[in-house]
């Protein structure tokens, strides 16, 4: 799975198809989309369109108000016919609500034949996270959980690189929230890089080994968020982003 991918929340169905396609034509490969985000078929419709081979793409999309395994077997189908694909690079759980070691076990059941390449979970934090390793077969690749400059959840990544998942970030720029564009730290920091405010947030996340998909309705703000893996942040840099973190969330949702 790319490092940098593309996020899809809250982009309305009306304008995804073409950031999908802009975001594709800059050299994003990987996308990440929700069945809640109500887009998956225009993500779809501008993967197909970009003449890129599927397997040079990697999609990964969210299960939603599923209740236990036989409705998710039918969601996990429809995701596919809506994306207009024949497998999911990576499916997750949104959220834990619902019976999650059925919805679970059903998802491992579509990995083993192919539906799914790999499977994982989302928002679940520390003792969710380890109860779900406790009833599973096979280890989440990936726990997508809120983390920025502002929320590190460094407790939670210690965890899980003991256990074998990545870390994924959602909102990685923090949505543009607390200010983030006009930080202080950040901004010393970029102007001693030469870089942007974002790029130092993202980079923050990805010199430790988070996967980030910043989201951007912009293309020169979509290039801007790629071009993150030609310079490095200094220890010292690392130690004053470090001191940013709140420990909690912005959004009030996990
Ligand atoms: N699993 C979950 O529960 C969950 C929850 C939330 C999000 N997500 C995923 O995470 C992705 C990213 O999170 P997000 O969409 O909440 O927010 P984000 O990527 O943290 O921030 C997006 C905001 O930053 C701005 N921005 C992006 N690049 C910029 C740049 N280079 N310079 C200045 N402004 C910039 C965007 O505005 P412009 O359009 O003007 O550039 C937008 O307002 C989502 O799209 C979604 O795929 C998952």
């Amino acid at each position: 799975m790319p490092l940098i991918g593309y996020g899809t929340y809250q982009t309305p169905p009306g304008i995804t198809e073409r950031c999908v396609a802009d975001a594709l034509k800059v050299g994003y490969r990987s996308i990440d989309t929700a069945q809640c985000y109500g887009n998956e078929h225009q993500v779809g419709l501008a993967c197909s369109k970009s003449g890129i081979p599927r397997e040079d793409l990697f999609i990964t999309t969210k299960l939603w108000a599923c209740h236990g395994y036989a409705d998710t077997l039918r969601s996990i189908d429809g995701s596919l016919r809506k994306l207009g694909m024949d497998y999911i690079d990576l499916l997750l759980i949104h959220e834990p609500v619902g019976d999650v070691y059925e919805i679970y076990r059903a998802m491992e059941c579509a990995c083993r034949d192919g539906r799914l390449r790999a499977i994982g979970v989302s928002n679940f934090l520390n003792e969710r996270y380890l109860d779900l390793i406790n009833h599973c077969k096979i280890i989440p690749a990936v726990n997508q959980v809120e983390t920025h400059v502002f929320r590190q959840q460094t407790e939670l990544r210690a965890l899980e690189r003991q256990i074998g998942t990545a870390p994924e970030s959602w909102s990685p720029l923090a949505c543009g929230e607390n200010n983030i564009f006009r930080n202080q730290v950040l901004m010393r920091i970029a102007e001693k890089h030469g870089r942007s405010v974002s790029q130092i947030a993202l980079r923050f996340l990805v010199q430790q080994g988070i996967i980030v998909i910043p989201k951007s309705t912009k293309q020169e703000h979509m290039k801007e968020n790629l071009a993150i893996l030609d310079f490095e942040l200094e220890p010292e840099d690392m130690a004053d982003m470090e001191k940013l973190d709140a420990g909690r969330s912005l959004f009030g949702w996990w």
